[in-house]
This record gives structure tokens, C-alpha cells and sequence, in this order.
């Protein structure tokens, strides 16, 4: 049986860590499900972890889901700004993942035309 003053450290902790997490500013989500590895969601998720290390953009989180729902578009990878607000990439390969990394993440430049928005227009 563990002691109030411990758990209330283990409480203290574990809120540090939700609270680092909550530091990072842009968070990257990868479609990980069956289809989207099938269409290469791996190494595209790779290019992108990768030049986030190279570039050492510290705020930035890369994490993977499951089905987003779209199979015919993957790999998709979504990027949430600090507000919550989303842009959606498709068709994606770790050339346009090393880009929008460069332009959309760095530069603040979303690459409009691997969105989804330019697939339907
Ligand atoms: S199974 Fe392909 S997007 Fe869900």
C-alpha cells in the first residue's frame, strides 16, 4: 500500500509528463492502418521523424493512427497547428513528407497542392 505523499509524487509526475506533451506546438498524424502501410505509410512517417530530428524541431510530435478513413488516398498525414486546426496531406511519399516538413512546418507555408483540397479540384 502506497502512502498519500506518494501518490500524490506519482500524480505530480505523471501530470509533468502530460504537461511536456502539451508543450509541442504542431502535432503530425500518420494513417497507419492496413491500407495505408500497403501504400507506404512507413517510410513516410520514417522521412518525417527523421528531418524533424535533422532539423531538431523539438515542438513538433509525430504519432500514428489507425484508419483515417479515406483508404484510395493514403498514405495520409494530417498536421494539427497549436490550435487544433488541420491540414490534410495525401498520396504522400517521404519526398513530399521531407517538404512539408520544409515548407508547411518550418516555413509556415502549407503545400497546397498535396492536400486534399487540390485532389478534388
Ligand atoms: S482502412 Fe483504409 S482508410 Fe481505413
Amino acid at each position: 500500500m502506497k502512502s498519500l505523499a506518494e501518490l500524490a509524487k506519482i500524480r505530480d509526475e505523471a501530470k509533468n509528463k502530460i504537461d511536456l506533451r502539451g508543450k509541442k506546438n504542431t502535432r503530425i498524424v500518420v494513417g497507419m492502418a492496413t491500407c495505408g502501410i500497403a501504400a507506404g505509410a512507413r517510410p513516410v512517417l520514417l522521412a518525417l521523424v527523421e528531418e524533424i530530428k535533422k532539423r531538431n524541431l523539438n515542438d513538433v510530435e509525430v504519432v500514428q493512427t489507425g484508419c483515417i478513413g479515406v483508404c484510395v488516398l493514403e498514405p495520409i498525414v494530417e498536421v494539427y497547428n497549436e490550435t487544433g486546426e488541420k491540414v490534410t496531406y495525401i498520396e504522400m511519399t517521404p519526398e513530399k513528407a521531407r517538404k512539408v516538413i520544409a515548407d508547411h512546418i518550418v516555413n509556415g507555408k502549407v503545400v497546397s497542392e498535396y492536400t486534399i483540397g487540390a485532389k478534388k479540384a
